[in-house]
């Protein structure tokens, strides 16, 4: 059988299905039952999955969690999170408890400015290119207007055209720099939508100048769409061997501020918690992850995104984070989780999210440093990630019980587990 295809999109499941097992699988019926264990039993709602994206054969679980106790300006709120890592649920409602006991988070929206660009080429006199983008600007705007109308009913739309030259950075560059607002919309198609509308009049106004349109996309950069979210108590509220524990702390966040080695994985941290909301509101985790890791290098250096200060016995604790969300539009509707995480979060407003992702982060972050401080983060860790080990193991019901009470104060590790296991069968067989 040949392995390379024509047509695949156009086949049905059970023809995709059947070609991927024969050319690639050994024909192995049980990689057949494991797909279709998968399918839902509600054709309509599988339906609606598979046409999410194309070729779709089955659907790939993660679980689907909440994270209770978190405060928010006050307000009490139930985080959802998707992920697959055992110790980020737990983390974060252990964090989110703790903080509720001393004051909550307290957040603020910093600004929600997103950006796209029409790049383009052109070798001649920069004067004359700017007389024309003078001329034709509210040309470029009109254009838009069909297409920016609901937007600006809710109060959004493109906010400025500006014309950049980029010559000093690549010859002959040049870039149409567009400003938007898109309210409780992340915005990519309608961003996108609006620039290749611009760059469309742009290009067959300009006649005799020359311009070459090379492309026009919105942009992930997002420094410009911020949100604060903080924690603050006073030094002795802190806990056990507060002093230490807050000065600790504090080196932490310095070292992740200095040393790109340990921001990324602070960072990453940090995302444990924001990419988890972000998929569970059905929301672009990749958008996120691009954005963020390239705001944490805006200076030329990659640092935390979270920073802490101790003065006059106060610790406060903080991240500023961009965040390009969405609580309509895409999938955040169409998906039913994504649509009852938004419910579950009380239907916040694009920028409500904002906050409550950038809560999520933080706290993510503080269990994080909290745990690599002190205990080391291996024991919280592995103690969460038994599970997983004891199913990998073929672990039963009864043994895990059994199992997780014998290392509830023991380290773990894979090793120590199946030994673990091997005993207790050979126990059990003496009996
Ligand atoms: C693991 O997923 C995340 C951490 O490595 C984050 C950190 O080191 O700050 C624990």
């Amino acid at each position: 059988m040949t392995k390379t295809v024509t047509g695949f999109s156009k086949r049905n499941k059970q023809e995709k299905i059947d070609w991927l097992v024969s050319n690639f699988l050994k024909n192995d019926p049980k990689i057949v039952s494991t797909l279709k264990q998968y399918w839902n039993s509600d054709e309509k709602l599988q339906q609606l999955h598979d046409e999410f994206i194309e070729n779709t054969i089955s659907n790939f679980y993660l679980p689907y969690a909440v994270a209770p106790n978190f405060i928010i300006n006050n307000k009490p709120y139930v985080i959802p999170m998707v992920t697959e890592e055992s110790s980020v649920v737990a983390a974060a409602s252990l964090v989110a408890k703790f903080w509720s006991e001393r004051g909550g988070f307290k957040t603020e929206v910093i600004s929600t400015i997103k950006s796209g660009q029409v790049h383009f080429m052109y070798n001649h006199n920069f004067d004359d290119l700017e007389i024309y983008f003078t001329t034709i600007k509210p040309k470029l705007l009109e254009a838009t207007e069909s297409i920016t109308k609901n937007m600006r009913k809710r109060g959004g739309g493109i906010l400025n055209i500006e014309l950049i030259n980029k010559t000093d950075k690549l010859d002959n560059y040049y870039q149409l720099h567009v400003t938007f607002d898109t309210i409780d919309s992340m915005g990519a198609n309608f961003i996108n939508s609006c620039l290749e509308v611009i760059a469309k009049v742009f290009r067959k106004e300009s006649r005799s100048l020359g311009i070459e349109i090379v492309m026009s996309i919105l942009s992930n950069y997002i420094p410009d769409c911020l949100v604060k979210a903080e924690v603050s108590c006073k030094i002795d509220e802190l806990g056990e061997n507060a002093t230490e524990f807050a000065q600790k702390f504090y080196q932490a966040v310095q070292i992740a501020q200095v040393e790109p080695y340990r921001a990324v994985t602070h960072n990453k941290g940090i995302m444990n918690g924001v990419d988890a909301v972000v998929i569970a509101t059905g929301n672009d985790f990749r958008a996120v992850e691009a954005g963020t890791h390239a705001y944490a290098s805006k200076t030329g250096h990659y640092k935390s995104l979270t920073n802490c200060s101790i003065t006059n016995g106060i610790f406060k604790f903080w991240i500023e984070i961009p965040l390009a969300l969405g609580t309509v539009g895409g999938l955040t509707k169409l998906h039913p989780l994504a649509k009852l995480s938004l419910d579950v979060l009380q239907n916040p407003s694009a920028k409500e999210l904002m906050q409550i992702i950038a809560v999520a982060g933080l706290a993510q972050n503080f269990a994080a440093l909290k745990a690599l401080t002190t205990t080391g983060i291996q024991k919280g860790h592995m103690k969460m990630h038994l599970q997983n080990i004891l199913n990998q193991l073929g672990a039963t019901l009864e043994e895990k019980v059994e199992l997780l009470n014998y290392f509830n104060d023991r380290p773990v590790s894979f090793s120590m587990a199946s030994d673990a296991l091997q005993k207790l069968r050979v126990t059990k067989l003496l009996e």
